[in-house]
């Protein structure tokens, strides 16, 4: 049968490259996202519907629409994220930690809410939660996200004991620096807060990892595919790290 995906901000980086791999498996796929131009702009195959991860109404009405369409559900990936402030704890604003959790977070929750009673009655399914390698170790200047991506793992660890039982599996993927527009900002806000050049920050990172590099998009998404395929039926409950293994995830020079 063929297996029908939903993927969160799945209209651009992780998140269309996991909706490019598991079309490219022969699955029907379906991405939401917030930003309505770029899912006009979705690789073929793939559908696409603007709704706020963070948003109950829109994620419920999400579900309902995929319950109509397609009868079931058989992987979600809740990859939805954004990297909220780069700040020192002292001017770290309320305002961005809770909007970075309600992505983050709320967001992953929701989404897990809504297909639990979708798999549950199908009595199978798998849910893949995009954590980081942010959720293994702390990550100074990112309080936020740091963690919201820990408390995604706890989540998922919980989503796989309670619906274990019922034939689903959960599991959560941790990248490390991924290449793409996002890292970009993400290394310019970090340079900028420890008084470090964009290349300073981007080159610690590669060489803070054993194997030298940076990850792709493509590296994340192959691994959402075999985690969500039936070569991993017995993987679940575990947080499965793709970042070329981090051995300094701070770098200072
Ligand atoms: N890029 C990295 O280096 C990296 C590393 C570790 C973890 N991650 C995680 O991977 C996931 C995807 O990140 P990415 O690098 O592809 O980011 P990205 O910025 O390239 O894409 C994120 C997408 O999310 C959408 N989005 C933002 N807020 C949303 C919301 N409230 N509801 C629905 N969609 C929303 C954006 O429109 C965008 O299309 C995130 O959870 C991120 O935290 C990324």
């Amino acid at each position: 049968m063929t297996r029908r995906v939903l993927i969160t901000a799945g209209a651009s980086g992780i998140g269309v490259a996991m909706a490019k791999a598991f079309v490219e498996t022969g699955a029907e796929v379906w991405v939401t996202d917030i930003d309505a131009q770029r899912l006009t702009e979705l690789p073929t195959g793939v559908r696409g519907s603007v709704a706020d991860t963070s948003d109950e109404a829109a994620m419920a009405d999400m579900f309902n629409r995929i319950k109509a369409q397609w009868g079931g559900l058989d992987v979600l990936c809740a990859n939805a994220g954004i990297k909220g402030p780069t700040a020192a704890l002292e001017e770290m604003p309320l305002e961005g930690w809770r909007e970075c959790l309600a992505v983050n977070l709320d967001g992953a929750f929701l989404a897990a809410k809504h297909a639990a009673p979708i798999m549950k009655a199908q009595r199978s399914g798998v849910m893949l939660f995009t954590s980081s390698t942010a959720g293994l170790y702390g990550f100074p200047y990112r309080a936020p996200y740091a963690a919201a991506k820990w408390a995604v793992i706890g989540l998922m660890k919980t989503v796989a004991m309670e619906l274990g039982p019922h034939g689903i599996r959960a599991n959560a993927i941790a990248p490390g620096s991924v290449n793409g527009p996002r890292i970009d900002r993400v290394f310019e806000a970090e340079a900028a807060a420890k008084g470090m050049t964009y290349e300073a920050v981007r080159d610690g990172y590669a060489a803070g990892t054993a194997l030298g590099r940076l990850s792709d998009p493509e590296d994340i998404a192959s691994m959402a595919v075999f985690l969500a395929s039936d070569a991993a039926r017995m993987v679940s409950g575990q947080v499965i790290t793709v970042d070329g293994f981090t051995i300094n995830p701070d770098p200072k020079v």
